[in-house]
């Protein structure tokens, strides 16, 4: 029996086409718009015809105790609302999803928030939230019989996908771009056996170069104007929403880059609402870094009707995006939510990541921007101190050692980035102490640290 119940429909014009017509660059051949998964059936199902959201609730839960491999992945134990595949059968998965709801009392404390959380999406199989998506994509890759799957990424969209392919049997094409990713997840693509090709570009270029390369040769294209992509990325948004028993948080804090993943979350949200199985959306806000804020930008200028691309500049590497793909997705996410877009500066975002770090959590820098926005929204009042928020950290601390090293060392800002917030950065850096292998030197080290 089939499993699959879907079609694609374009979000510029509104065309509908079957899965396996769409171009391989998953652009609409009459708008060039990019295309979302729809579920026609849902549709049909309204009053006593719609799902038993109760039942559904149960079984999601339940799953989490079976042994099978698709129920133990926190994507395809979802999977009702997932019909995207001909058989569940031909599912990969490394037991994605299922990441950890964090509370963040330090935080919290300092914003003057009760409820502030961290969904951990840096606690999947390769790292990052990217493996959320790369189970729902890489599997129609593979049931539609391609032998190789193709990204541009800045370092953890490749990872992921090396991973996926490498346990499908598939081999798999990366374009980054030279000297700007970081080493932890460049290491991750060449130890899954990917097919690795440093550009002398940037992310930007690379999603341009792929695009004309997938048109070429019979290559599937897994960067996040798949829509696959965002079925499974969809699937924190249920998780979230589960972990508070499906009555959703106030606030949802994402960051921003090529926007699928705040696209992405946002659809997993208003699902549920459609179908009944929670009463609201939580608002969605997206942040970006300043020196790679296009949609910050489209907002505040044009209203979220058109993008302008930047050159993009953030040692958050990964989002060092000028020319998003998703950025209209994003926009409506924001926009039907009543959330915000807004950007942070290098130094907020150092900072924010340290603090999270001393939750002892940590996370990737690009994650950081979540906290150092949530700072803005606060003092700028638009978030109150009894509203739920949850901060969706994206990237584990490992993935970019460097950027904590150098933090913790003093080397990654320079003076201008660190003006004026001096005092909370010495507050912040524990940097490593070279001494003689004695005890009065070690308790002495102790002592400076007191307190
Ligand atoms: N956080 C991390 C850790 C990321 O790797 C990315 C994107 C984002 C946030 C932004 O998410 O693009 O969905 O808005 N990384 C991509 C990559 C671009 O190639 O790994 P987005």
């Amino acid at each position: 029996m089939s499993d699959n119940l879907h079609q694609l429909r374009c979000i510029g014009c509104g065309a509908q086409i079957k899965g396996a017509e769409a171009q391989p660059d998953f652009r609409c051949a009459v708008c060039g718009e990019l295309f979302e998964v729809e579920f026609p059936g849902w549709r049909a199902r309204k009053g006593p015809d719609r799902p038993n959201a109760g039942a559904l609730k149960w079984l999601w839960r339940e799953r989490r105790a079976s042994p099978e491999a698709l129920d133990q992945s926190g994507v395809w134990r979802f999977r009702e609302l997932l019909p995207i595949l001909d058989s569940f059968g031909d599912a990969v998965t490394l037991r994605e999803g299922n990441t950890p709801l964090y509370h963040l009392p330090r935080a919290a404390k300092a914003l003057g928030i009760d409820q502030l959380f961290a969904k951990h999406q840096g606690m999947n199989p390769t790292g990052s939230f990217k493996d959320t998506g790369m189970t729902a994509a890489l599997s129609v890759a593979r049931e539609r019989g391609f032998e190789w799957v193709a990204c541009a990424s800045t370092g953890n969209t490749s990872a992921s996908m090396a991973a996926y392919a490498a346990r499908a049997g598939l081999r798999s094409l990366v374009l980054i771009p030279d000297g700007k990713i970081a080493w932890g997840k460049l290491s991750q693509a060449m130890d899954y056996g990917a097919v690795t090709c440093q550009l002398k570009t940037d992310f930007d270029g690379c999603l341009r170069l792929l695009t004309q390369i997938v048109k070429e040769a019979p290559i599937y294209l897994l960067n996040s104007v798949n829509p696959y992509r965002l079925e499974g990325q969809k699937t924190p948004a249920f998780e979230i929403a589960e972990a508070f028993d499906w009555n959703v948080p106030d606030h949802v804090i994402v960051p921003g880059g090529n926007l699928g993943n705040s696209s992405a979350l946002g659809k997993g949200f208003r699902e549920l609402c459609e179908l009944g199985l929670t009463a609201r959306m939580p608002r969605i806000s997206v942040i970006q870094a300043a020196g790679a804020n296009p949609l910050v930008r489209s907002l505040e200028d044009k209203g979220g009707t058109a993008l302008e691309p930047v050159e993009a500049h953030t040692r958050a590497t990964a989002i060092r995006i000028g020319n998003p793909a998703s950025w209209r997705k994003a926009a409506r996410a924001i926009q039907e939510t009543g959330g915000w877009c807004l950007d942070v500066s290098e130094a907020e975002i150092a900072i924010a990541k340290a603090e999270i770090g001393t939750e002892g959590l940590g996370c990737e820098p690009a994650s950081a921007v979540t906290l150092a926005g949530l700072k803005k929204l606060r003092a700028r009042r638009v978030i109150a101190s009894g509203e739920t928020v949850v901060l969706v950290l994206t990237g584990h601390t490992l993935k970019d050692a460097d950027y904590t090293i150098d933090f913790h060392r003093g080397t990654l800002l320079n003076d201008e980035e660190r003006a004026g917030v001096e005092n909370e950065i010495a507050a912040l850096r524990r940097n490593a102490v070279v001494m003689e292998a004695t005890a009065p030197a070690v308790l002495a080290a102790l002592k400076g640290n007191a307190g």
